[in-house]
């Protein structure tokens, strides 16, 4: 798919095929991932690749959807902020620098004609539990993948008038 077509078809999906998804486009999807940039590049990232069915509910224990539930695969995004760059005035850029490759990553998975919902609100202590975290790692995102098996209506957006700003604010 041509760039500019994923990012303008891209959509949250809240309903998912249980279709394995083709391993050659997971591979792409996690490649993009990994070579996202970071600060210093630093890269204070893991993704956690959850096939196993098991897990999988677990998970949604900690974020209760069906439709976390039906995709095939959960991708959980982390990061370790003791790895992270850390500015002068003591700001960590490892939240900034997991958004940065997760986002890499649900663009990958549009390109490929595969679904994503980025969800936050899930309980992190449940997810450092279920995933069996090692202390300084931070679940920060984590996402069905899946395809599609519903065509989400398109989202509003504030008008550009209202967010970009030309020279000062
Ligand atoms: C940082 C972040 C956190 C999000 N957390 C959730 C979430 O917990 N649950 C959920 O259903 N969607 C979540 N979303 C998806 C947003 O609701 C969605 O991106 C937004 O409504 C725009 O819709 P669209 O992605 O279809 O364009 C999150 C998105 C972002 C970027």
């Amino acid at each position: 798919m041509e760039f500019y077509e994923a990012l303008r078809t891209r959509r949250s999906v809240r309903k998912y095929k249980s279709t394995p998804i083709e391993p050659a486009a997971l591979d792409r999807i996690l490649e993009a991932a990994r070579t996202a940039p970071s600060a210093a590049n630093r890269q204070p990232w893991q993704f956690i690749v959850v096939f196993d069915e098991g897990v999988r509910q677990n998970l949604v224990k900690t974020y209760p959807r069906d439709w976390l539930a039906s995709a095939p695969v959960i991708i959980v995004a982390c990061a370790e902020p003791a790895a992270a760059w850390v500015r002068r005035d003591g700001k960590n850029y490892a939240d900034v620098d997991v958004a940065i490759a997760f986002e890499h990553l649900v663009l990958a998975a549009a390109a490929e004609g595969l679904g994503t919902c980025w969800i936050g609100a899930f309980d992190p202590a449940g997810v450092g539990k279920v995933m069996g975290l090692p202390e300084g790692i931070e679940p920060i995102a984590m996402t069905p993948l899946g395809y599609p098996d519903d065509v989400p209506r398109p989202t509003s957006r504030k008008p550009r008038a209202e967010v970009v700003r030309r020279d000062r604010w």
